[in-house]
Parts: C-alpha cells; structure tokens; sequence
C-alpha cells in the first residue's frame, strides 16, 4: 500500500501532483542520468565537487521517495567509463563522497527493506571503494523491497561487451549452444539481470542525450528530460516526470487501437 501522508503532507504542491498519479499505471523501473551538478556549483561560483556533494540530498531524496512508492527498482548513474577522463580531484572527490554516502545511509536502506546493487565493472574501482560497495552488497542482499542500482564505471556498449564475452565463454566450454542465444539469456548477462527494463528515463538538467547509458534495457523506455540542475532535483519533479509518463501511449511497436490505421509518415516505436 503506498502511503500517501508519508510520501507529502496534505497541501502541498507535492501532495496536489501525487493526488493526480494513477497508482495502477506507475512504471515499475525509474533510471535517472543524474546531470548538471557542474552547473549547479559554477552558478554559485563554488568548485565543481560542491554540486556533486549537493547532489547527494537528491540521492536520498530518490531512494527513499522511490522506495516509497514501492517501485521495483531505481537505477542511478553516478559514474560512466567515460568519466575517468575528469581531474583527479573530481574523481577522487565523487569516490569519497559514495563511500561516504553508503557508510551513512547502509542502515536506512536495510529499514526500508532496500537491496543495493552495482552495475559496472566494478573490480576496476579502487580496493576500499570496492570494500564498501561489498559491505553494502553482502547486508542488503536478502532485502525484498525495491532495489536500488548504482551505475558505477558503467557504460552502456561496455556493458553489453562483457555479456558478449559472457556467453562466448559458455559457447566455447561447450555449455551453451550460439541457436540459444536470444534477448532474454543476453538480458541475463546484463548487470541488471532480473530486473524489469525501465519504464522511464529521466535526465536532469536539459541535455537531450542518453550517454551510453543502459542502451540495451531502455529499447522501449520512456524519456523525461527536465531543466531543473540535479542538486534541486527533489520529490516534486519526479511527481512531475512520472505524470508525464502517465500521459503517454505506450505501444512497444504495435498499435493500441487495432483498427486505428497508422499515420502516413509515422515512426515505428
Ligand atoms: C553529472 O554532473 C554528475 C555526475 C558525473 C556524478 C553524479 C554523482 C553524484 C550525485 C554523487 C554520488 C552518487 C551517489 C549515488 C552517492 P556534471 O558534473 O556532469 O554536471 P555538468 O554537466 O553541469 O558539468
């Protein structure tokens, strides 16, 4: 049951957009391309690291709204393959700031039956990143509540290379035959292996690009890109991009009417 008092208080603008949410239609998988913190901290003629330190209230702020409306899953990404290219400052800066994050926040995520998990090459992180990324791991296992995905050292094309190998690896051993390879055993290689794919993506921050991110899992997702930088991005916007996504047909290629005869010109999606 989600509990409406406990998500906004009677009154608010909050509450006004969560009395308007159909909770029959709600997607089951939220993925946010968290942007803008840069921005965030220049506006303010503070260093870049402030908007990532920022950038942390609205983490908690997902998680727990999130979890709250009993999603299956969210999924953030918080570090892509291409990121190493930043200064070494700024890296060290954002892996202190998640091991930091998951010290504080491990016990919240096991009250509210949260199970952590990381999509990316994670052997590749720092060892005592990795130490806290296990700990996380190893507690929150046999949560059943949503699970939260962190997207770290990810990238979408790298990710799809690994569960390449994968199941080349299998072919070769002889355990898998190539006539049995298909969506679904490729879906199981992916770091985000048994979850749903996500129903939308939201980046903050007005850029209209995808970044490499899950490429394979949001074939059919619906994409919500607002303006707002994502140090102030808070209950009340994601209220407004799941509206939105409300709002839309999903038709994954087909038709929702079948007599309905397609548009000259229109889009297979
Ligand atoms: C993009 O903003 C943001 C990132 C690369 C990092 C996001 C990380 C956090 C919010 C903190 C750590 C995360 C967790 C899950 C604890 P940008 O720097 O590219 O912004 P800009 O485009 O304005 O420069």
């Amino acid at each position: 049951m989600i509990d409406r008092d406990v998500l906004a208080l009677p009154g608010t603008p909050e509450r006004d957009l969560l009395d308007e949410m159909d909770f029959a239609r709600m997607p089951r998988h939220i993925a946010i391309i968290m942007d803008g913190n840069g921005r965030w901290a220049k506006q303010r003629g503070s260093p870049r690291v402030e908007g990532h330190r920022a950038g942390i209230a609205s983490v908690r702020e997902m998680v727990e709204t999130c979890a709250r409306l009993k999603l299956d899953a969210l999924t953030l990404y918080a570090f892509s393959v291409e990121n190493w290219k930043r200064p070494r400052f700024e890296i060290v800066t954002l892996m202190s700031l998640l091991k930091e994050y998951l010290n504080r926040e491990l016990a919240n995520l096991l009250k509210n039956d949260i199970r952590f998990r990381v999509v990316g090459r994670m052997n590749e992180l720092d060892a005592s990143v990795q130490k806290e990324l296990s700990k996380g791991l190893a507690a929150t296992s046999s949560c059943r509540g949503m699970t939260f995905n962190i997207a770290l050292n990810y990238g979408g094309r790298t990710e799809i290379v690994d569960a390449c190998r994968s199941l080349a690896h299998d072919v070769e051993a002889g355990r898998l035959a190539p006539e049995q390879i298909d969506e679904e055993t490729l879906g199981s290689r992916l770091g985000t292996a048994g979850l749903p794919d996500p129903d939308l993506l939201i980046r903050t921050s007005g850029e209209m690009r995808v970044s490499n991110f899950l490429l394979w899992q949001i074939a059919y997702s619906e994409i919500w890109v607002t303006s707002t930088l994502w140090p102030d991005f808070r209950k009340l916007h994601l209220f407004e991009g799941i509206l939105e996504f409300q709002k839309r047909e999903r038709r994954y290629g087909g038709v929702i009417d079948g007599s309905r005869e397609p548009e000259s010109g229109e889009a297979a999606g």
